[in-house]
């Protein structure tokens, strides 16, 4: 039996890994942001580089020092994080989408901040418009090149009444098309800048792996572990 990471099983492979979180300017001062620390994408990113690949990190606003091996490009906004991954991803055995992408991006970037009055007014609402879903254009790209390549999702999604946490991921999968989708609950402080996580990895074939609570490096592991067996020989 192999121990975890005791075996290089992704030398000579490239992998991209994005990770952290976009931010989608308001002003020169001001963005739309979110939670994600980037945490989880760089321990992906390090195991992958462990584990012998060659790595392509592509990091949306993320304060951690670069992980060993990787070369890190680094990105702000959704748009920016579009191009830096369907830029390597055509090269790329595996491509694992961590991070957080903006779904929405204002319409207009105020070139100036934008100031108070002194009549105490506020600006108008913010107007919003859809990005792109890198994800999906990564799986479209693939079957349009007849790429081999492991397409991998990730999702944090809470339960609510139109279903559980479970019922919302076996839907994205299929939604998104991609290999696997790493599924964590999110809420109550789960996920979200801790070192420590608890997933379920689903696979497009009705595989289903929980991942119990552990450190995100080895959630990383076992995403890694499921993987492997994906990848052309
Ligand atoms: N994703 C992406 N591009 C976007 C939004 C999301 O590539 N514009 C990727 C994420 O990196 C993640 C996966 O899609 O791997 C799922 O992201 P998620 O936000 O859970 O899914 P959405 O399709 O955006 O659905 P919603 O936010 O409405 O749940
Ligand atoms: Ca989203």
């Amino acid at each position: 039996l192999r121990r975890r990471g005791e075996e290089p099983d992704l030398l000579g492979r490239t992998v991209v890994v994005s990770a952290g979180g976009t931010r989608e300017h308001l002003d020169p001062v001001r963005f739309l942001g979110n939670r994600s620390s980037g945490k989880q994408g760089y321990a992906l990113a390090e195991v992958a580089a462990a584990r012998g690949a060659r790595v392509v990190l592509v990091s949306a606003n993320v304060a951690l020092p670069d992980p060993a091996g990787a070369t890190v490009v680094r990105v702000t906004s959704a748009e920016d994080l579009r191009r830096a991954v369907l830029q390597h991803a055509p090269g790329a055995d595996v491509v694992v989408m961590a991070a957080a992408v903006a779904d929405f991006r204002p319409v207009a970037v105020a070139s100036h901040k934008i100031k108070k009055d002194d009549a105490g007014g506020v600006p108008d609402p913010i107007a919003l418009e859809r990005t792109a879903d890198v994800l999906a254009e990564v799986v479209a790209a693939r079957a349009a090149e007849g790429r081999r390549q492991v397409v991998v999702g990730f999702a944090a999604e809470t339960g609510d009444a139109s279903g559980s946490v479970l019922d919302h991921g076996r839907a994205k999968l299929a939604r998104k098309g991609c290999d696997l989708l790493v599924v964590n609950e999110v809420g109550d402080g789960k996920a979200f800048e801790v070192d420590h996580n608890e997933v379920v990895v689903l696979g497009a074939d009705g595989s289903f792996i929980e991942v119990p609570e552990g450190s995100k490096r080895a959630v990383a592991e076992a995403v890694w572990d499921s993987v492997v067996p994906l990848l052309h020989p």
